[in-house]
């Protein structure tokens, strides 16, 4: 029986690293707070110039040389019984000043001068007149974050002060104003950049990410940082590094397009461009899944004469396996490791359960011999040795079932773990080629 300690402390070992493997399983798929605005599929050919088109006209960079006059209420009417065109009545920046257009309505028409401070831009009108029905409409623009933002109100008039009151009218508020009476046309918007002053200058930042393939969003590589201020970085693998640019006007156009020249058959993969505004609350992604093909001019020389069925399938072998060889070393190494590991747990927990299968089988064999050996060699013997080859069956689905003597089996036994210790040592490098194709498929759907 000197075999159970070490068998016990095979067990405890495999159990603990099964358990310390799974639980570090299921890596944390954590998603970046920007949400992805677009997804697509490009294809160029190798050796062209790519471009992976990402702009937005909100993340041009209009500096606030004015100071803080970069925000402005105003407040218009249309739709009055008169006609005409929409007239602008009263408007206001940031800075306070206010804005009353016609000189009927100094006096009459009052916007709260803390507006900006408070989110509260509701126009106030003292007197209601027949001549203020109409639609009116608060308009919101912020010139630094390239938002507008509107708001309607139809304003009625009414000689009758039990019809007075507000109701929706599945569009806008309608508001029903006694004549002689004030009327307070509501527009409130506390979202901070309406309310708050803004400090910094920049807060702007774009960044290119790329996963090479299989690998999931979380972990893709940075390949440049570029801020408003000017300042540029650049990371990503040393081959693709020196042939990636974005403009250098890319902030005063809004343009942030990636440039990929020339373009290798290693460089596939998912690029994403991510836009953010941290003043504004902009927070986009746009996806790109980039796919070389074969550079166009080449096909043709490659053609040996003669071998025309077999060599169209071999002809094109060569670059795929060479990316996806460089992109194995790239992906597997530092990146899929959490995934491995997982992976690795199970295995290792079925093989726990085979080796604890086995050793109750031993167990129960010798159990049953050394209780049995009275009445063994002569009589039982057979029966015996029916019964234990079963278990091998079970268990081993043996070649080697028909073993007799019991040196030979423990022998056999040891032989088996060994084995089996020996495969969950070696067999890492060999499951990692298939692990990273599920998934890369898993990814790649
Ligand atoms: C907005 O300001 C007006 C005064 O101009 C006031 O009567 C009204 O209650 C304010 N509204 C809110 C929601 O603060
Ligand atoms: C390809 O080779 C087969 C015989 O190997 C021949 O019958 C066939 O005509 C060939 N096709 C072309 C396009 O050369």
């Amino acid at each position: 029986m000197e075999l159970q300690p070490r068998v016990l402390l095979w067990e405890l070992v495999l159990l603990q690293s099964s358990a310390v493997l799974l639980s570090s399983g299921p890596s944390g798929s954590s998603t970046a707070g920007s949400s992805v605005v677009s997804e697509s599929e490009v294809t160029w050919a190798a050796g062209a110039r790519a471009v992976l088109r990402c702009q937005s006209p909100r993340m041009v960079w209009t500096q606030d040389r004015l100071h803080d006059r970069q925000r402005v209420v105003h407040w218009d009417i249309s739709g009055r019984r008169s006609g005409g065109p929409a007239r602008r009545l009263v408007d206001m920046y940031s800075a306070g000043e206010q804005r009353v257009y016609e000189p009927r309505d100094r006096g009459r028409l009052l916007l709260p001068p803390s507006a900006f401070q408070e989110g509260n831009f509701s126009l106030l009108i003292r007197a209601v007149e027949e001549t203020d029905a109409g639609l009116y409409t608060c308009n919101l623009h912020h010139h630094y974050c390239h938002l507008y933002e509107s708001l309607a109100i139809r304003l009625e008039v009414t000689d009758n002060p039990r019809a007075a009151g507000a109701h929706w009218d599945g569009e806008k508020e309608v508001l029903v104003a006694e004549r002689g009476a004030p009327a307070l046309l509501t527009c409130v918007n506390r979202a901070h950049v309406w309310t708050d002053r803004h400090l910094e200058e920049a807060q702007q930042v774009v960044h290119w990410d790329r996963q090479p393939p299989g690998v999931p969003h979380d972990r893709a590589d940075r390949l440049l940082d570029l801020y408003a201020s000017g300042e540029r970085r650049a990371y990503g693998p040393p081959f693709l590094r020196d042939r990636v640019a974005v403009e250098a006007d890319a902030f005063a156009r809004g343009d942030f397009s990636l440039r990929i020249d020339p373009l290798e058959p290693a460089d596939e993969g998912t690029y994403s461009c991510h836009l953010h505004h941290h003043y504004c609350g902009l927070h986009e992604r746009r996806v790109f899944h980039l796919k070389v093909t074969e550079p166009a001019p080449e096909p043709p020389p490659r053609d040996p004469p003669g071998n025309n069925g077999s060599s169209h399938s071999s002809a094109p072998a060569p670059d795929p396996t060479l990316a996806r060889g460089r992109s194995v070393i790239n992906v597997i190494v530092p990146e899929g490791r959490a995934h491995f590991f997982q992976q690795l747990g199970y295995v290792l927990a079925t093989l726990l359960l085979f080796i604890l299968l086995l050793i109750t089988v031993v167990l129960a064999t010798r159990q049953r011999r050394r209780g049995g050996y009275e009445y063994s060699d002569k009589k039982s013997w057979k029966s015996k040795g029916k019964d234990v080859n079963v278990a091998e069956f079970a268990v081993v689905a043996g070649d080697q079932a028909f073993y007799r003597s019991e040196d030979i089996q423990l022998d056999y036994k040891n032989n088996i773990l060994k084995e089996r210790a020996g495969l969950a040592h070696s067999s890492p490098p060999a499951k990692s080629v298939d692990l990273d194709k599920d998934f890369r498929k898993e990814y790649c759907k």
